[in-house]
């Protein structure tokens, strides 16, 4: 387990799967019933964009650094990207914010006092953070456990609606089965939650095996996003998120953020996004 999210906080995939996971988050807290967040991979919950793992690649210049301000956007837009930069707060001078907001403080600002979190995290010193910066707040609890296992233990949530984040760092070649498999197992037991497979696109055939999954076993209702900032070159360049039971609104309002964050986040020739129903009803 070499990886540290610390690295790579706040870059232009944290902004692609941040901004989405809000809407879903905010989409949950239309109705009053409470509601079950399970953050299978939630690293250390908040991130200082000024500490030396930042410091050192400074990949957030082109993802967060880059929403200083929303200069282009529409009013619109700028509604759909609120609670997301609510929970990014102030950005400094340098246009850098003091800190960024990982999936769990994400989730943990836009829960209500009724909801409930588990935040899985395996890392011992990442989960020794993610523990104390959330051990006050009775709604969440912090788990240090794979995020398979644990997601197979927490499903189905006696609460019966909610979201699934699996979001794994994808330093094992067969992250993307144990991801599917993982999340069979839970949508097995609770078919009604929503899910959001978050992923990197490099192995383009991996990928593809992936997406036609769900179709091969039989998932209804999902949705495949993907934002590219450039095509080809060093590094990460394009990524994606699977949300299996989308809310109704989502296709329509990822679209439009997606659209603006995908001409903001830009690097090269190649930039865009797509969105693909992989599977229907
Ligand atoms: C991509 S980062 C998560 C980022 C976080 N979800 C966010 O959006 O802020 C992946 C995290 O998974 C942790 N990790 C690695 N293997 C794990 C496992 N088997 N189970 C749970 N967490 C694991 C890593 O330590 C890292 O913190």
């Amino acid at each position: 387990m070499n990886y540290r999210h610390g690295f790579h906080a706040g870059n232009f995939a944290d902004v692609f799967k941040h901004a989405l996971l809000a809407r879903l988050l905010v989409y949950l807290t239309r109705k009053d019933a409470p509601f079950r967040v399970i953050d299978t991979h939630a690293g250390e919950g908040v991130y200082d964009l000024a500490a030396d793992e930042a410091e050192r690649t400074l990949e957030w210049e082109g993802g967060i650094g880059r929403l200083a301000d929303l200069h282009g956007a529409d009013d619109e837009t700028r509604a759909l990207l609120a609670p997301y930069l609510d929970c990014v707060g102030a950005f400094g001078e340098e246009g850098r914010p003091a800190l960024y907001p990982g999936s769990p403080m994400i989730a943990a600002r836009l829960m209500r006092a009724q909801d409930r979190a588990i935040f899985c995290e395996l890392r011992p010193d990442a989960y020794e953070t993610l523990r104390y910066r959330f051990g006050r707040d009775a709604r969440v609890k912090t788990i240090h456990i794979d995020g398979y296992t644990g997601l197979g233990a927490y499903v189905p949530p006696k609460e019966r609606r909610g979201l699934v984040l699996i979001d794994p760092p994808f330093e094992r070649t067969d992250e993307f089965a144990a991801m599917f498999e993982a999340f069979l197992a839970a949508h097995a037991k609770w078919p009604g939650g929503v899910y959001a497979l978050w992923h990197p696109s490099k192995d383009a055939r991996a990928e593809r095996a992936f997406l036609d999954g769900f179709g091969k076993a039989g998932v209804k209702r999902t949705l495949r996003l993907s934002l590219a900032v450039a095509s080809g070159g060093e590094g990460l360049r394009r990524t994606g998120l699977v949300v299996v039971n989308p809310p109704f609104v989502f296709e329509q309002e990822a679209t439009k953020i997606l659209s603006f964050l995908s001409a903001r986040l830009a690097q090269g020739a190649g930039a865009g996004f797509e969105i693909e129903r992989l599977t229907g009803e």
